[in-house]
């Protein structure tokens, strides 16, 4: 399962990390991630994907984005709903082009710090994908995907499951060296195993690590309560 990540579900954005890319097409990588982020928040991946191709084929580059008009980009954005992303990422992109030498930050604290719209998950997608930086994602996915391996019986939203979540999140990219890699399988993993209802635990490759698992089949009380 691993192996496939990059292939998975035919995403376009998807591609190996190559540390052999130079800056500028480092820089035009994580505007591709971006733009990939960006539409998958509240939306799902067979429905982006074909926003996606076009978005690019219209802007292949952050330059493109920035010398057009709002009009524009709500046109291709019809039909994604929640249009104020569509008007952050244009306003973004102008202060790139504008303020930051064309290029996104090669960073996540700069990227989260320099660039409006863009949050801890996404700077964090963004980075470990285009840059392979080790940092952190928790968006839903991850989080239900964790929060059941740690057998957490907490809030989800509740700040303090926040903090625990995050420290689980960064220990998986700690030190990696294919920190994107990761991210992307816990995402996938989230949203494709580790589901709301029904996950599918006899296909999830965490399932001998998972402590909601080992809870869910120890019928001895007091058993459970040592997992
Ligand atoms: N949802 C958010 N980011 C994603 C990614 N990189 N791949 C698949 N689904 C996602």
């Amino acid at each position: 399962w691993y192996a496939g990540v990059h292939e998975a579900r035919g995403m376009p954005w998807r591609k190996p990390y190559d540390a052999a890319l130079n800056r500028d097409q480092r820089a035009q990588r994580a505007y591709e991630v971006w733009i990939s982020e960006i539409m998958l928040q509240q939306t799902q991946v067979v429905t982006v994907i074909p926003y996606y191709n076009r978005w690019m084929s219209r802007f292949p580059t952050i330059n493109d984005l920035a010398a057009s008009d709002i009009e524009t980009v709500n046109a291709l954005w019809k039909g994604l709903g929640y249009y104020s992303r569509a008007a952050r990422l244009l306003a973004a992109a102008k202060k790139v082009v504008n303020e930051l030498g064309g290029r996104l930050p090669d960073n996540a604290r700069d990227m989260e710090a320099k660039i409006p719209g863009i949050g801890r998950y996404s700077a964090g997608a963004i980075c470990s994908i285009a840059y392979n930086e080790c940092v952190p994602v928790l968006d839903g996915n991850v989080n239900r995907l964790l929060s059941r391996v740690l057998a957490l019986h907490a809030n989800p939203k509740a700040k303090a499951t926040l903090d625990i979540l995050w420290t689980g999140a960064e220990a998986m990219v700690r030190k990696s060296e294919r920190a994107g890699d990761i991210n992307q399988a816990l995402i996938e993993l989230g949203a494709t195993v580790c589901k709301v209802r029904d996950p599918d635990c006899n296909s999830c490759p965490l399932q001998h690590w998972c402590k909601a698992y080992r809870y869910e089949h120890a019928d001895d009380p007091v058993r459970r309560l040592c997992i």
